[in-house]
């Protein structure tokens, strides 16, 4: 096989910046794909905990100013990734997350901000770079969705693009007077025309119009977006460009996420050492203000705190959980609303709910190795990894039959629990009568120890590498540039 360049281009990548699970795609993916010959740089935008982790000798290449303000492209290694940043002051050294400014608003200047990544990406793709050009441009989610638009406007035909589509519920829309500023020409706005959405420019849009390959992060995923149900108002153009459409499932990077080796735990294990596995189980009971109950089923939540995550349904169904003699420990950030219905849970049940409002790593691994069940009760899920996590860590996933969650997770029906295939509880809906049965279920399969185990170590034995999804990705862009 000749060797392929790719340059990804993405707004998050682990370990280096995170607000989720697209953080951790990026940042795994290019090792599995190395595997499979694939060299791939990520181009990132220049945050100032992106630039701080780079080495010292990485290579400045100034490119012409973007929005009026100094650019340059810093090419350099960190943390194991092979980095291309995006150095741009102006738009990107501040406090702040990657999205939202410290009042919690978004920056106003973020179309500007990824318009900016994007013409980056075009920069290296019309061969800003001395020494390397990429074959194939792979963005991911709105932010880098304006990239293959450009590459389109500006005649590129020598890279071919692939869009990735991590959660249509971010269109990135702006307002459609940016055009100009945006370098965008005026057939982008036709009716019919690009990145025209709802009287709206969607930079989500402009990469599922222009992108040669669009895929999504499972196949069940894939198969919902086409309806309008979960289409977001994207359906339509999915279903026009159906035949370069694709689902192609998340992995997790089994060398960060390994039960044998997880240096956050109280206590590492493998398969079948569940005494090891108990005492990870005490020390989230003690982190989250649990009584010492060895024997209470122990249900986890490890989530952004929003509307798609379902977990105004748990709320709701928390005296069902509560009855079945259950604890529940969250751990996440979002919605006021959520974030203070939890803070209540547990003041109105001490020791048998526990929640941290916050963002926090090392906890997040604890609470896979030590919860019996892991709850995902999302309305849509276009993979999701907490669950593939809890597979590999013997948490029981108890998850909502949606997008990524109902593609990974065999329920514990009658029939898979015969055939000794079962690895968790799944639920239609979502609705919090389904999550309350699906619950009990958990609950008296978690009394049922032989049955128990069983599904835990079928969930350790499944295979959530990325070696697998790796190379359908290699088989689609080597189809690509064929
Ligand atoms: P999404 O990307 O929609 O948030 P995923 O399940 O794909 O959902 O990925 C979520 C990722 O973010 C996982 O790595 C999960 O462990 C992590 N995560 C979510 N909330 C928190 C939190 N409060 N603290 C630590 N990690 C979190
Ligand atoms: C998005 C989705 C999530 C998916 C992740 C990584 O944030 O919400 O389901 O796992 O991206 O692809």
């Amino acid at each position: 096989m000749p060797p392929m360049n790719v340059l990804s281009v993405a707004s998050e990548a682990f370990p280096l910046i995170k607000t989720g699970g697209l953080a951790d795609v990026v940042g795994a993916l290019p090792a599995a794909l190395a595997a499979e010959g694939i060299q791939v740089r990520t181009l990132l935008p220049g945050y100032p905990a992106v630039l701080a982790a780079l080495n010292d000798d990485a290579v400045r290449t100034p490119l012409p100013p973007l929005f009026g303000f100094h650019a340059a492209i810093l090419a350099g290694r960190a943390r194991g990734l092979d980095l291309l940043v995006l150095e741009c002051p102006a738009l990107y050294a501040r406090t702040g997350g990657p999205y939202l400014g410290p009042d919690g608003q978004d920056w106003a200047d973020n179309a500007q901000r990824f318009a900016a990544l994007a013409q980056a990406a075009l920069a290296i793709a019309q061969g800003a770079l001395a020494d390397w050009r990429p074959d194939i441009l792979h963005a991911h989610d709105w932010q880098a969705g304006l990239a293959p638009a450009y590459l389109t406007f500006h005649g590129i035909t020598d890279v071919r693009s692939v869009m990735t589509v991590h959660n249509l519920a971010f269109a990135g829309k702006f307002p459609p007077t940016l055009r100009e500023t945006l370098g965008l020409p005026p057939e982008a706005l036709s009716p019919l025309g690009g990145v025209e959405f709802y009287g709206t420019i969607s930079m989500l849009k402009a990469g599922l119009r222009y992108a040669d390959r669009i895929t999504t992060v499972s196949p069940g995923y894939a198969a919902e977006i086409v309806t309008t149900e979960f289409g977001m108002g994207f359906d339509g153009l999915l279903r026009e460009r159906g035949t370069v459409v694709s689902g192609i499932l998340n992995g997790i990077d089994t060398a960060e996420w390994n039960p044998a080796t997880d240096p956050h735990l109280e206590a590492r294990f493998e398969a079948g050492h569940w005494a090891a596995r108990a005492r990870n189980k005490a020390a989230m009971q003690a982190r989250f203000g649990l009584t010492p109950d060895p024997d209470a089923p122990l249900f986890a939540v490890v989530s952004r705190l929003t509307w798609q995550k379902g977990l105004d349904l748990l709320r709701a169904a928390l005296p069902a959980l509560l009855a079945e003699g259950a604890q529940l420990a969250v751990l996440g950030t979002g919605e006021r609303a959520l974030e203070m219905g939890f803070k209540d849970a547990a003041a109105a049940h001490p020791g048998r709910v526990g929640c941290v409002i916050g963002y926090n790593e090392a906890l997040a691994h604890l609470m896979q190795a030590g919860a019996d069940a892991q709850l995902v009760p999302s309305r849509f899920e276009p993979c999701g990894l907490t669950q593939l996590y809890a597979l590999r860590y013997g948490a029981v996933p108890v998850v909502a039959r949606v997008g990524g969650l109902g593609d990974t997770v065999i329920d514990a029906s009658p029939m898979a629990l015969a055939a000794g295939v079962a690895t968790g509880v799944t639920f239609a809906g979502p609705t919090e009568v389904s999550l309350r049965l699906a619950l009990h279920r958990a609950a008296r399969l978690y009394r049922d120890r032989p049955a128990w185990r069983r599904l835990q170590l079928n969930g350790m034995a499944t295979d959530v590498s990325w070696r697998g999804p790796a190379r359908s990705y290699a088989a689609l862009y080597r189809g690509l540039i064929r």
